[in-house]
């Protein structure tokens, strides 16, 4: 198959890299994208296309693997550009964001969410897939270190599951950090550390490696963040722990631009924001 792949970021690479392993020619669209997106896609071997005709002439399917924010307006685009065929959105939105972009993208449809690093070894990442297009979609990534794993016929079941599990995950880090943040605005960090070493083995070491892990990335897990309230709102359950942890990450945003971020960059972002 020709499949279009919106955009090659750092974990969108690795799945174009199992489609190509699987056997389909991937073309990107290189319009408004960075260096650093161009660089991977170049490095991957997928074609670039400059223009939205060159992008969706011939074109058999379409993966978008982008920002949870952006992820409705993209299929927005792809409607209006007049492409209806299969479209796999394997975005961390909710399941009402889900069947949004369902709605825009038409009958073939099917949902995504994506759990584990970018796929460069197989065993770590897989790519869940849900709606009454799933098997067949799953049956794209024969080959590659990335997993495709069908999980049923309703159009929102894999996004559920990704809401599921980065709510513990990402929810668990930014709680993390508020505290490592919060120990040190009121000056007992060498007594928390202490105590964290006597009953929570661990936890010191935990929390720097989050820092380091998220500081990067926490501009995009606010949407994922915003995203994973809604879920559990939509379900008569308490959505504000999330929209907290959306704030955390959103004051962590800016370490996107340092480089090399650690956990004293990240406390001084929690506790002073960029002032
Ligand atoms: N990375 C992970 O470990 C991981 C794990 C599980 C799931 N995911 C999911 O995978 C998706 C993307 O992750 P990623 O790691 O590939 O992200 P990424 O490295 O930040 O890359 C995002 C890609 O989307 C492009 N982009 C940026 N802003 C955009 C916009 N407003 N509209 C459309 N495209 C835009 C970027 O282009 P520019 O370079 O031009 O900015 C880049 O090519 C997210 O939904 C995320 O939740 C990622």
């Amino acid at each position: 198959m020709n499949v279009a792949l919106l955009h090659p970021g750092d974990m969108g690479v690795t799945v174009g890299e199992t489609l190509k392993a699987s056997g389909h020619s991937v073309r990107w669209f290189s319009r408004d994208r960075s260096a650093d997106t161009r660089i991977r896609a170049e490095s991957a071997g997928f074609s670039g296309c400059e223009t939205p005709a060159e992008l969706f002439s011939g074109l058999d399917a379409l993966v978008s693997v982008c920002p949870p924010g952006a992820a409705l307006e993209q299929a927005r685009w792809v409607r209006n550009s007049g492409y209806s065929g299969p479209y796999l959105d394997a975005n961390a939105v909710s399941p009402a964001t889900a069947r949004a972009i369902s709605e825009v993208a038409g009958p073939q449809f099917v949902d995504g969410g994506i759990i584990g690093p970018p796929a460069r070894q197989p065993g770590t990442t897989r790519l869940y897939l849900s709606g009454p297009a799933a098997e067949q979609a799953a049956a794209w990534f024969s080959a590659g270190p990335l997993e495709a794993i069908a999980v049923g016929a309703d159009p929102a079941s894999a996004s559920a599951l990704k809401m599921c599990y980065a709510a513990y995950t990402k929810g668990l880090s930014a709680l993390l950090l508020n505290v490592r943040a919060l120990a040190e605005a009121e000056s007992v960090t060498p007594a928390l550390l202490e105590e964290w070493s006597l009953s929570q083995a661990g936890l010191a070491q935990r929390s720097e490696l989050t820092a380091r892990g998220t500081a990067g990335k926490a501009w995009r897990f606010v949407d994922e963040m915003l995203e994973i309230a809604a879920t559990f709102e939509a379900c008569g359950l308490p959505g504000g722990f999330h929209r907290s942890a959306a704030d955390v990450y959103q004051r962590m945003a800016p370490l996107k631009a340092v480089a090399d971020p650690n956990l004293d960059d990240v406390l001084q972002y929690l506790l002073n924001g960029d002032r």
